[in-house]
């Protein structure tokens, strides 16, 4: 199957050497073509350039006229917590009246609620509703997706979760990648350490048998699991093979950054309170901060310092955080907008946030994330557009027309 797209405005995201991660001043480099062409074969990128070297159509099955529209490759949503029970519709009224997140959460809500519910539901409805929501972000542009466990909180309900998102993996056509968050609150009943031991003990070794997990993360947070938890659980995890991709710093700066960075995490995400500290730890590692302003922006906490990692050279991603508490978007670009105008990042950082340093955070970089020869043609057609700048201007409208995966 070959496929031609001409008269493209602006073919976004153009590197003849795949770059894959920016960082600091780099990141405000979003190589551009105009009036453009790209031809795909099978599903990868064969070939683009400017309209005046045009292939012709006739060795194509499908031509496609894209004038006045952008093409740019597909986002990355390298964190979301896509298999949940339901919404928690009656919680976003209780933080309507005046409710914080936390207390929410202290009264028995939140994380537990979920819990709760999933327990009751069938695994068919899960996958099911699950299936529903990836297509409805690929509609919003999402061409690769992290998905967490974290809602069962006991190792049949946990085993279930990785289950169905290794059904969405075999069933969807994009790359989904798992990640194990057994240790996202501690259950009803139970001590945490006592928990703690069941994840170490019972959840790991039967996630690694099954080999239902890319990744392993914690809930490194007061009133969670503090940092020698999550050292012990990633120390434990390390001999499966799973790398962390951890929460940090969503309300409190606990160590979780240290322990991390030493235990060679691919991402740290979240970072919403970060020290001078955090930062310089950070800056002398590997790992990539994962910003998520959806979860900022609907329960009311700061946004991670995006200016603070540009200085110190951090690469970083943009990801929804996908989830029925703290971020009910699955909406890539409507992080995208979020970024540029509440952390005051320019689109062209926001973009390659959301493209090539998001797929490096599922280390995906190898075939996606821009436009170069060789990688998959997950692509995203827009809506009639002048610039990719008028991708976050526009926010909250749907600026896709077509995703091709
Ligand atoms: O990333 N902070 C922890 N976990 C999620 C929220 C989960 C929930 O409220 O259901 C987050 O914000
Ligand atoms: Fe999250």
């Amino acid at each position: 199957m070959k496929r031609i797209f001409k008269n493209i405005r602006q073919l976004v995201g153009v590197w003849e050497e795949n770059p894959v991660l920016l960082s600091g001043e780099q990141m405000n480099n979003l190589p551009v073509l105009e009036n453009a062409w790209i031809g795909t074969e099978n599903g990868v990128i064969t070939g683009y350039g400017t309209m005046d070297s045009f292939p012709g159509e006739t060795s194509y099955d499908e031509v496609i006229d894209a004038s006045g529209r952008l093409v740019l490759p597909a986002f990355t949503d390298s964190h979301t917590h896509t298999v949940f029970p339901e919404s928690r519709y009656g919680e976003f009224i209780d933080k309507i009246k005046g409710l914080s997140y936390e207390e929410i959460a202290a009264k028995g809500g939140g994380i537990l609620n979920s819990a709760r519910k999933l327990a009751q539901k069938p695994e068919e409805e899960l996958y099911q509703q699950a299936f529903y929501f990836v297509q409805r972000m690929m509609e919003h542009g999402t061409g690769a997706v992290e998905i967490k466990s974290g809602y069962g909180l006991n190792t049949e309900n946990e085993l279930k979760i990785l289950r169905v998102i290794k059904r969405l993996k075999e069933n969807l056509p994009i790359p989904v990648k798992a990640t194990f968050l057994g240790a996202h609150a501690v259950p009803e009943g139970l001590k945490k350490e006592d928990y703690v031991k069941t994840i170490i003990e019972e959840m790991l070794p039967e996630i690694a048998k099954e080999n239902l997990a890319d990744y392993v993360d914690v809930f490194c947070e007061t009133g969670y699991f503090d940092a020698h938890d999550t050292e012990i659980i990633l120390e434990a995890a390390s001999k499966y093979g799973l790398k962390p991709k951890i929460h940090v710093n969503q309300f409190t700066s606990i160590g979780g950054i240290e322990v991390a960075v030493k235990h060679n995490a691919l991402s740290v995400d979240h970072l919403e309170v970060m020290t001078e500290k955090d930062i310089q730890v950070l800056a002398q590692s590997n790992a990539i901060a994962v910003s998520l302003p959806g979860c900022s922006f609907f329960i009311h906490i700061p946004y991670t310092p995006l200016q603070q990692l540009i200085k110190h050279k951090i690469p970083f991603a943009l990801a929804t955080d996908f989830n029925p508490g703290s971020s009910p978007s699955y909406s890539m670009p409507m992080m995208i907008s979020l970024a540029c105008i509440k952390q005051r990042i320019t689109p062209e950082q926001a973009i390659n946030a959301s493209t090539l340093n998001a797929a490096a955070a599922l280390e995906l970089s190898g075939e996606m994330g821009s436009i170069t020869r060789g990688k998959k043609a997950r692509l995203i057609l827009t809506k009639p557009l002048n610039h990719y700048g008028e991708i976050p201007y526009y926010f909250g409208t749907q600026i896709v027309e077509r995703i091709f995966v």
